[in-house]
């Protein structure tokens, strides 16, 4: 951690998650909170479920901004939220993303261009526009999906695999771009919801949004601050 001036905070400071309102995201924002992270909390039509977790966590330290995280405009807004609330960031999780099941024949353009919008521009834009108000020493920490990695993933998974390819190729070199600042950028591959897919697993089980979240905590802190630009695989050993 850097420059922070209140010393409570000695591992973690200040956090946005986007989707922080559900799921991994949620889960990632309250292990976060109890790290001692203030975290930003973005959803993006559900209020309510954004301020429980805003209640959970305590007003004081924590924020819930609706914002479309596929649109860079209401991703700048985000950030100055979140710089006016509190002064910096520490710690970016561009957790949003959308899973449509699509081959090729089934792909319309405005699929493509919805789950490009999310699962990608929005993740490239959310670190340019946070970028100026991140310290060195900070971190960044895409998703993924285990199935970029799976030889037995299925063709309806096709648009929504290309997606995340490109996350981790991001992931790869914006590693080196931001490392000229001293910020680390890493992705986290969980694995699908699916029950199907428990069968796949070694451990015969799908993991939990906890022990996603366990990680990105993990990568968020000062233990992993000789990580940069990998991808880690969450799956309980499937890929
Ligand atoms: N779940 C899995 O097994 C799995 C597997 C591999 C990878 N992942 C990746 O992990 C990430 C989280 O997945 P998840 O399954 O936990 O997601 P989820 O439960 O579907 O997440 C829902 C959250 O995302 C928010 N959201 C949806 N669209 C949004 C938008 N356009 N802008 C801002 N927020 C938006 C929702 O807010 P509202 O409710 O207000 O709309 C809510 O907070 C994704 O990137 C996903 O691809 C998940």
């Amino acid at each position: 951690m850097t420059g922070h001036s209140q010393p409570e905070y000695t591992d973690f400071d200040i956090a946005i998650v986007t989707g922080g309102s559900k799921g991994i995201g949620r889960a990632t924002a309250l292990r976060l909170a109890k790290e001692g992270a203030n975290v930003v909390i973005n959803y993006s039509s559900d209020a309510s479920a954004a301020d429980e977790v805003v209640n959970l966590i305590g007003a004081d330290r924590s924020l819930a901004v609706k914002a479309d995280a596929g649109n860079i405009a209401e991703l700048e807004r985000l950030v100055t939220e979140t710089v006016t609330k509190f002064g910096k960031i520490d710690i970016l999780v561009p957790n949003a993303g959308v899973m449509l099941m699509k081959d090729l024949e089934t792909t319309t353009e405005h699929d493509f261009e919805m789950s490009m919008a999310l699962n990608i521009k929005g993740p490239y834009f959310l670190a340019q526009k946070a970028a100026p108000h991140i310290a060195p020493g900070s971190h960044i920490i895409f998703l993924s999906t285990t199935l970029c990695a799976t030889s037995t993933v299925t063709p309806n998974y096709l648009l929504y695999v290309t997606t995340k390819g490109a996350v981790e190729q991001m992931t790869r070199v914006m590693s080196k771009d931001l490392a000229r600042k001293g910020v680390s950028v890493m992705l986290g591959k969980s694995e699908q919801v699916f029950k199907m897919i428990a069968g796949f697993s070694p451990q015969n089980r799908i993991g939990t949004p906890e022990e996603i979240a366990d990680v990105v905590a993990f990568l968020s802190g000062n233990g992993s601050k000789w990580i940069t630009g990998q991808t880690v695989r969450v799956n309980g050993g499937m890929a």
